[in-house]
């Protein structure tokens, strides 16, 4: 299977989308069921067996050398973020299935079976929910999930049920780390390292921690006329406050990120002075204990400005996960392996989030990343180059055939 048909579904899946003209394809919406119904055609295709659990994740199996071997997973999420681009996610899981079809083209059976995965969430847009299809195979499902709801108040469980999943099966698919040996995510980069070093690919050596938080301000509606300046509770002009103490406090920490993503006012209406405000934060640091010193410091900053503007100010954690490294014998594997196609092999930390995080719970894990054009990522603009794509694919197949003949 050639990266010419990588690129081909990876253009194909774009039109399984909430919004037209736009990629947008949220956890548990027809969207998203269209998206992986094609892909488990494709799995169907190449010969894999196919299925789906209580959480619309698909896999495609290719077995082993003998029919009990446990399975080394590849793949990555089908969901995206709005107005996304067409390869973060969806060229993990095209090109893990691409690197199984050559070795069921070949009839080429390896010590354990290989099992494509396409996960349902992890993107987290739609209920906050980090990782959700990769902690529920991790048994790491959150258990407050189900009742969590949506922008449009439609709880998680119904969501669910409307696309033919399960919410109350959601437990059985969690998998026997006995049976996991291990997991391989290709992922575009998402950042210019890549590009800027003329290099196609790199191995990721970990993933940062990650905190989100949902805040909420309590001020006092108003008349936006009559009121006068002073003594307005103005909860809207608080979260500003917060919103830029959190921007100089990631400015202020070598390696922290830290992002407001969502704010919302209420009552909402240009006369009305804003008494109710929700916004969400995102902090990441490569180092569990520096996020936490900067989550400190937000919260200081936050009693600041509530003291100072007579608001108050409290928050909700929706999601904490620590940092995670990637598998050393793994990494080895793929340094081996990128080297043996003619490129140095170059160590990346991933700023992003992605399902290793969730899956490092029950298996060694490890990533390899791909040169994206500009370093764009979350934005349609996302491109890979045909080229670094079929260099993807030797590498991942010549990875998979060195760790079935290390024992
Ligand atoms: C996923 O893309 C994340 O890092 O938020
Ligand atoms: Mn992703
Ligand atoms: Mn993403």
């Amino acid at each position: 299977m050639d990266a010419a048909t990588v690129m081909a579904r990876c253009d194909a899946l774009q039109e399984h989308t909430e919004e037209p003209g736009k990629l947008t394809r949220r956890f548990a919406t027809p969207a998203l069921e269209r998206a992986t119904d094609a892909v488990e055609g494709w799995m169907r295709e190449a010969g894999l067996t196919t299925r789906r659990d209580a959480v619309r994740n698909l896999f495609g199996r290719y077995e082993g050398a003998r029919d009990d071997a446990p399975a080394f997973l590849l793949g990555s999420h089908l969901d995206s973020v709005p107005d996304g681009g067409r390869y973060d996610g969806p060229l993990g899981v095209l090109t893990a299935l691409a690197v199984v079809e050559r070795f069921a083209a070949r009839g080429e059976r390896l010590p354990f079976a290989l099992e494509v995965c396409a996960f349902s969430d992890e993107e987290s847009v739609r209920y906050g929910t980090t990782y959700l299809g990769s902690s529920a195979i991790a048994g790491a499902f959150g258990d407050d999930w189900l009742d969590r709801v949506d922008r449009d108040g439609i709880a998680m469980r119904d969501a669910l049920r409307a696309v033919g999943g399960d919410p109350d099966a959601v437990a059985s698919c969690a998998r026997d780390p006995a049976d996991t040996v291990g997991w391989l995510e290709l992922h575009i980069e998402q950042g210019p390292a890549l590009e800027a070093e003329g290099l196609p690919i790199g191995v990721v050596t970990g993933i940062q921690a990650q905190v989100r938080h949902r805040w909420e301000i309590r001020g006092q509606a108003g008349h936006a006329g009559t009121t006068p300046m002073a003594g307005r509770r103005d909860a809207l002009a608080a979260g500003a406050s917060l919103l830029l103490a959190v921007e100089e406090i990631g400015r202020g920490m070598s390696d922290l990120v830290a992002t407001v993503g969502i704010i919302d006012a209420e009552p909402g209406a240009m006369n009305v002075i804003p008494g109710r405000v929700t916004l969400t934060t995102d902090i990441r640091h490569p180092d569990d204990v520096r996020l936490g010193a900067a989550l400190d410091d937000v919260d200081g900053a936050a009693a600041a400005i509530a003291a100072e503007r007579g608001v108050t100010i409290s928050r909700e954690e929706l999601s904490g996960d620590p940092s995670v490294p990637c598998d050393a014998r793994l990494r080895a594997v793929l340094h081996d392996a990128v080297e043996a196609e003619g490129f140095p092999a170059r160590d990346l930390a991933s700023g992003a989030g992605h399902d290793a995080a969730a899956l490092a719970r029950i298996c060694p894990v490890a990533m390899l990343f791909l040169r994206c054009e500009g370093g764009i990522s979350h934005n349609p603009a996302e491109n890979v180059d045909e080229l670094d794509v079929a260099i993807a694919l030797d590498v991942m197949e010549r990875a998979l055939i060195d760790l079935g003949a290390r024992p």
